[in-house]
């Protein structure tokens, strides 16, 4: 499985503080694959965009993890950038992260991610903080090997009457 990072930062971007979250994503997919992919860009729409093709289009990541900039701050624009360029939603995956992380902080409630699919490649928005990130990827790291299975053709492990 092929995984891409992108972390969404003015802060790190400008070198003013460590991006921690990148790294934090990469540790947590280790049990399934090691992450290919690593982009550190600004809160800018269209920055964000172009970094979520490349990773599709180029570098055809299985999955892509953004960090960061799903919240209501004024420069939180990750997950419109991200809804610019999937052609599918894929609402269930955003729903599970938010419905089980509000078991732990009502605050994430706060965060606005999306997940969703252009072309071979799931996107998965996370939100910025270390500990966030651990959090969101233990929920659905489980159902990503069925994920990028079902993507790419094969729904024979669904167990239903699909691919008729
Ligand atoms: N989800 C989990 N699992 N754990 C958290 O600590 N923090 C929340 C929320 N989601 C949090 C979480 C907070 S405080 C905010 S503001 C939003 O995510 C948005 O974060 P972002 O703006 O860094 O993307």
């Amino acid at each position: 499985m092929k995984f891409g990072i992108i972390s969404v930062s003015d802060r790190c971007y400008r070198g003013e503080r460590e991006d921690q979250s990148g790294p934090a994503i990469a540790e947590s997919v280790e049990p399934l694959s090691e992450a290919n992919e690593y982009r550190l860009v600004p809160d800018e729409k269209a920055l964000i965009e172009k970094a979520l093709i490349e990773l599709c289009d180029d570098a055809r990541c299985d999955v892509i993890f953004t960090t960061g900039g799903t919240g209501f701050a004024p420069r939180d624009v990750t997950p419109e950038a991200t809804k610019a360029v999937i052609e599918k939603e894929a609402p269930g995956i955003s729903e599970a992260i938010r419905a089980r992380s509000l078991e732990i902080t009502p605050r994430a409630m706060l965060s606005r991610a999306v997940s969703g699919i252009r072309g071979g490649t799931l996107i998965i928005n996370l939100p910025g903080s270390p500990k966030a990130v651990r959090e969101s990827i233990e929920i659905v790291l489980p159902i990503l090997p069925h994920a990028v299975e079902t993507l790419s053709g094969n729904t024979q492990s669904c167990g239903g009457n699909y691919g008729k």
